[in-house]
């Protein structure tokens, strides 16, 4: 009987299968370059990292180069916003999927300046003017916060893509001062863009990505230092707006066939949450026309698939 009987994969061994069979798929997607710098990178970067809330993590590929994270950075200034505004923050951003582009103008207009969630580029401009109100250095509360949250005090925003958001930036400036017209922007509109930009500018690795979201995994409090980042609640509706309108417009899609709160960049990221079990973050820059990273889909389809990891099912 033996020989005929499959061994289940090491999660290690398995990665590291789907990282080849992502790289073996037809060449698909488009690296963004609607931000100049982000064309730089090399096209063919693939890789995956598991960190595990026992501590382990599992690697494959490119999982250590860090990349532009873009706007799995939403993540981690909503979580600050969510702390610091408590739920006054809702009558600023709502929790609906748009079902438009991730910085669409049209709804915002309909809908009087009021973003339909933090994870649309309006909604985390919106976080963005919360975090300049709140703190004297907005950018440096976010740095350190990332910083402690993935234990790497390397970690650092781009300057080259920093600069290069600013200057090809007018549709979030439009955005941002659509809102201000509404009265949603509080702060100067400048100050707050040079803050969102500056969050989507930062670099890490898939490991640094996967380790400092387990708070998110584990009802709030992150497993490696034992801090409590946030409370439950709060862990229930990021992971809750994550499902429903963090892979943009194909979140319903991703629910459909993954199963996982999860968030894309256009930078090539894919972050996903798994309740009780950890975090998974594949990296691969060119995207499908959702912005979403064709090879990263892809691998975090297989692994959910592979060890049943779906919060549906
Ligand atoms: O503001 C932008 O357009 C980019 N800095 C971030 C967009 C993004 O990552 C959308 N993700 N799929």
């Amino acid at each position: 009987m033996e020989g005929t009987l499959q061994r289940p994969k090491h999660t290690a061994e398995l990665l590291q299968d789907i990282l080849e069979r992502a790289k073996a798929l037809p060449e698909q997607g488009k690296v963004a370059d609607y931000i100049p710098a982000l064309a730089e990178v090399n096209p063919d970067y693939t890789g995956i990292a598991v960190a595990e809330l026992d501590g382990n993590v599992h690697i494959a590929g490119d999982a250590q180069i860090p990349f532009s994270i873009q706007s799995i950075s939403k993540i981690f200034g909503l979580t600050l916003a969510m702390e610091r505004m408590g739920d006054a923050l809702w009558q600023r951003v709502r929790m609906e999927p748009s079902g438009q582009a991730f910085n669409s103008i049209m709804q915002l207009e309909w809908e009087q300046g009021i973003p339909r969630n933090p994870f649309i580029n309006a909604g985390a401009i919106v976080v963005a003017d919360t975090l300049v109100s709140h703190y004297s250095a907005s950018r440096t509360a976010l740095i350190q916060f990332v910083r402690s949250l993935a234990n790497n005090p390397l970690i650092h925003a781009d300057e080259t893509v920093w600069q290069s958001e600013r200057e090809h930036g007018s549709r979030n400036a439009a955005l941002a001062y659509l809102m201000k017209s509404f009265n949603n922007i509080e702060a100067d509109v400048e100050t707050v863009l040079d803050h969102y930009f500056y969050q989507c500018s930062l670099n890490m690795s898939c490991v640094d990505v996967a380790r400092s979201l387990a708070f998110l995994a584990n009802r709030g409090l992150q497993p490696s230092s034992r801090e409590i980042i946030c409370d439950p609640r709060s862990t229930h509706r990021i992971n809750a707006m994550l499902s429903t309108s963090g892979m943009y417009d194909q979140s319903g899609e991703f629910a459909f066939s993954v199963g996982l709160p999860a968030k894309s960049g256009v930078g090539g990221g894919l972050v996903a949450v798994v309740p009780d079990y950890g975090v998974i973050c594949a990296w691969s820059p060119k995207l499908n026309r959702f912005g979403n990273s064709c090879r990263g889909m892809y691998m975090v389809t297989q692994l959910a698939e592979e060890l049943g990891l779906s919060v549906y099912s």
